[in-house]
């Protein structure tokens, strides 16, 4: 398990660790899009994470370039779907829908 605190509404979740930042934000309630189903290819679960990166697993070569089409990226910028949590807190961003 791990802590995932969610902005700008501050709530926060226990959620499993191994599973996706999409999966638990969706499993947490919070509205996040997902137009392709979390299969890397819509952009749509964009999201900041301002702490606890390393926790993540790291971008692979396809959300790398996914992320580089992304008006507004940023060194924080993960595609939920794609980001696997790990043992360490996590806080996320969430863009406007
Ligand atoms: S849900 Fe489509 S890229 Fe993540």
């Amino acid at each position: 398990m791990t802590t995932l605190t969610v902005l700008p509404s501050g709530k926060t979740y226990e959620v499993a660790a191994g599973i996706s930042l999409l999966q638990a934000l969706l499993d947490s309630g919070e509205a996040i899009v997902t137009k392709c189903g979390g299969k890397g290819q819509c952009e749509s679960c964009h999201v900041m994470v301002p702490v606890g990166r390393k926790s993540l697993s790291k971008i692979q070569r396809a959300e790398n370039e996914k992320l580089d089409g992304i008006v507004g990226v940023s060194s924080s910028s993960r595609l939920a779907c794609q980001a696997i949590l790990g043992e360490e807190a996590v806080t996320v961003e969430l863009l406007k829908l």
